[in-house]
């Protein structure tokens, strides 16, 4: 990688690329993580193509720095936590593996609410079973309102009893996923909400903010499909500026999520070793202030289209 790092260059660097970690659940785990659920097959469902090429992957994730996986026992199902399991188990003392629940799959593939308290139960013994773990580290309700877009509601029930298996000793903490500002209050009534996973990237900024608001707080929001998911950013101008950068877009789509807010922590998901190398990189790109006004501009466009 050509691009200049904080460490090489005089200029200001804004402060959020240079700090880079930030504590979740009581841990400092580092800024850039990784999210396990490209590894099962097409569609998040079935075996991996590649079984060995999936451990090998997760095993570099680690050895590369991500203390921070994030993982669902419905990815594959089951399939996900297996190789996260058969990759890393026993667990480093300071790995912080984040699974969510709120939902199953079809036989064909679908996803479906499963968010009675009696759902909830089964999922946190699915995934204490399929990771291999006594206690889960956090555990994210994914609300199902709508698929990718939070929809209002309460989520009483589905958080009470997280709380309940919390106080079991099963779940040591709680997050949210796909949830609106209400919702966190919602839950924050109920018991100690830790991170915030929902929908947000440099082109998808409907949650600006609650990026602020939790930042605020100082809790911890972690964007899914932080590239764009199943269909990555694309923007000339994002390749111009990478260009003149000497980094790949995704990087810079990444590295402008670290400038964004210093609560930010990325989970991108990869199937290849080589986009992972790039993507565990990102911490290092410096992003001058010039190019984050050219980069907040392309959201802002692409907010009014
Ligand atoms: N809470 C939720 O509802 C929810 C929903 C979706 C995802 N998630 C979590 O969020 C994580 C991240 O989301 P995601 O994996 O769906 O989407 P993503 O990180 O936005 O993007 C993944 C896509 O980008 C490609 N990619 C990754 N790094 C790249 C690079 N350096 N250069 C070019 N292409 C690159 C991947 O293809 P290759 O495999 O070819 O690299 C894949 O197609 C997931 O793994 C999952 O843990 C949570």
């Amino acid at each position: 990688m050509s691009y200049s790092t904080s460490e090489a260059t005089s200029e200001a660097t804004p402060a959020a690329t240079s700090i880079n970690t930030f504590p979740l659940a009581g841990r400092p785990v580092h800024r850039v993580g990784y999210g396990a659920m490209q590894l099962a097959g097409p569609g998040v469902f079935g075996p991996p193509k590649d079984r060995d090429a999936a451990i090998a992957i997760l095993r570099e994730a680690v050895a590369s720095g991500a203390n921070h996986i994030d993982t669902s026992d419905f990815y594959g199902p089951h399939i996900t936590n297996q190789l996260i399991r058969e990759a890393l188990h026993p667990y480093a003392d300071d790995l912080v593996i984040v699974t969510k629940v709120g939902a199953v799959r079809g036989e064909d593939g679908s996803w479906l609410p499963a968010q009675e308290p009696e759902d909830i139960k089964r999922a946190v013994y699915d995934n204490l079973r399929n990771l291999g773990l006594d206690v889960l580290d956090i555990v994210n309700l994914r609300s199902m309102g709508n698929i990718h877009t939070p929809a209002e509601g309460s989520i009483e029930k589905q958080v009470v009893a997280l709380a309940e298996l919390q106080r079991e000793g099963l779940v040591r903490h709680i997050g949210l996923s796909n949830v609106t500002s209400a919702q966190i209050t919602e839950a924050q009534s109920i018991a100690q909400i830790v991170c915030v996973q929902n929908h947000y990237n440099l082109v998808q900024r409907e949650d600006d903010a609650l990026v602020d608001e939790l930042a605020g707080k100082g809790i911890a929001y972690v964007p899914f499909f932080p590239l764009g998911g199943f269909t990555p950013i694309q923007s000339s101008a994002l390749s111009k500026i990478a260009q003149t950068l000497g980094a790949t877009p995704m990087q810079v789509a990444l590295a402008w999520l670290l400038h964004r807010a210093p609560n930010l922590l990325l989970i991108p998901g990869t199937s290849s070793l080589e986009h992972l190398r790039e993507n565990m990189q990102v911490g290092q790109l410096r992003l001058p202030e010039a190019v984050c006004v050219e980069l907040n501009a392309i959201g802002a466009v692409s907010a009014q289209q």
